[in-house]
Order: structure tokens, then sequence, then C-alpha cells
């Protein structure tokens, strides 16, 4: 992959609106707030800063971000449901720059969370950096899906294995799928210039998701709580560039 560094300029473009947009987000997460508000807030604040928002219209989405509550897993669709108390939510921005994708996620409390629903959180996020933090060229895709599961598992949660991460460029969804589970020194190596996402969705139950009857929304059969993080990453000569670091250090809950 010869010059990657253009492709690496425009990803950085994308992830950083994406990231904002985020960041933007969560001083507007409230109790009484509906994710159709928040689907608004995101749509304008990505087209004021001269993106646009890749889910709207994608296979049929009609959304410009995916608001996924509690035991909702992931593509969960913005609706005049309001933000409650003790709510947990993943908020899902793609932002599209100068034709290149920034994806990114991150889960938002609402008012006073349950601890359980906390921990959760904190160990679905540490699972995605536990993940990152061994990027490099020639490390394989089954090294990120071992580090991700075995760290989950060993806490007694799951990882949701009907969804991955993505290579992500030009296109919203390529080549290579980055499964969140796997063993290591298994599946293709990556080189310098790949540039993809790490989102790991993490069930407090069981590993088993269902698709509702709307298409989208990915729930987990046994309705526990579901968390998820996800950045879009490139790999470098000697390691990673994340695109997607949030600007105001808004990288986990409480923000
Ligand atoms: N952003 C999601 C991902 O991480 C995909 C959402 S597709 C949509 O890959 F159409 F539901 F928005
Ligand atoms: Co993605
Ligand atoms: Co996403």
């Amino acid at each position: 992959m010869n010059n990657y560094k253009e492709k690496f300029e425009k990803m950085r473009n994308a992830g950083n609106l994406a990231a904002r947009t985020l960041d933007m987000i969560a001083e507007n997460i409230k109790p009484g707030v509906s994710t159709d508000e928040i689907d608004k807030l995101g749509y304008e604040f990505i087209r004021d800063n001269g993106g646009f928002s890749a889910p709207l219209f994608y296979r049929g989405y009609k959304k410009s971000l995916c608001t996924s509550l509690n035991h909702v897993v992931c593509h969960g669709i913005p609706s005049d449901r309001a933000l409650n108390d003790g709510d947990i939510v993943n908020i899902d921005v793609t932002a599209i720059v100068d034709n290149h994708h920034g994806d990114t996620s991150r889960m938002f409390c609402v008012g006073k969370t349950p601890v359980k629903a906390k921990n959760l959180i904190n160990a679905t996020y540490e699972a995605m950096m536990k993940a990152i933090n061994i990027l490099k060229p020639g490390i394989k895709l089954g090294d990120i899906g071992h580090e991700i599961q075995s760290y989950v598992e060993e806490k007694g949660f799951s990882v949701v294995k009907d969804f991955c991460g993505h290579g992500v460029s030009t296109k919203f969804h390529e080549a290579p799928n980055v499964l969140h589970y796997g063993k290591k020194d298994t599946g293709i190596e990556l080189l310098p210039g790949a540039t993809f996402t790490i989102e790991p969705m993490i069930n407090s139950g069981k590993y088993e998701v269902k698709v509702l009857a709307d298409g989208w929304t990915a729930v987990t059969k046994d309705k526990s709580l579901s968390a998820q993080f996800e950045h879009t990453l490139g790999i470098t000569e000697n390691g990673y560039e994340i695109f997607t670091e949030s600007v105001k250090g808004y990288h986990k809950p409480p923000y």
C-alpha cells in the first residue's frame, strides 16, 4: 500500500468530525431528550462542518446515527423515545468527509447509572483499548479478537458474534471483517496503510442476539444489557493511529 499518507490525512479529517460530533452530543445527553433530537443534532453538526452522515440512506436506513439503549446491542433507530434516568445508550456516528469515512461510537450514561452497567461499560472500553494497544504491522486479526474475548470473558461478560468491525475508507464497510473474538496468531496479517474499525459489543448476559422486525435493531436474546465502543484506526510503519479520538477528552463516561 504505497502512499497511504494521503488516505490517512482524509481518514483523520473524517474521523475527527465524527469524534467532535460525539463530543457535542455528550454535552446534550440528559433525561427527557429524545433519540430523534440527538439524531437531528448529529445530522446538523456533521452537515455544518463540511461532512455528510453515512448512515442516512445507507441500505434504506432513514436516520443519521444509531442510538442503542440498554439491551439494544447495535443499530438502534432514533425515535421519540426519551432518555430516562438510569439508561445507558450507545451513540454511533459515521461522518463522510472528502469521500472518506470516520466511524466511531461511545457509551453515554443518563442520570444515575447502576453499578452493574458501569462495570459493563468500563470493561467494554478497556477491551477495545487493549486490542488497540497491540496494533502494529505484522499482528494478525485473531490477535485483536483474542485480546477482547479473553479480557471480557474473565469478567463474566460475553462477546457478540453476529456483528464485527470492518475495513473502512472510501467505503463504509469493506474487507476485512474484524471479529471481536478469536485465537492468537490466526487470520490475516495487518500491514501499514490498513484502515479499519474495532467496535466490540459486549453483553452482561449471554452472547446471543436477535434482530427485531424493523430489520435493524439488534437486541440481546436474554434482555441483558449490552455495551459498545468503536474507533476507526490505521496501521502505521511502527504502530497505529486512532482517527476518532475525542478532542475534549470524552473517552468514556463520566464525561
Ligand atoms: N456505524 C455502524 C458500524 O459501526 C453501522 C451503522 S449502519 C446503519 O458499522 F445504517 F445502521 F447506520
Ligand atoms: Co463500524
Ligand atoms: Co459505527
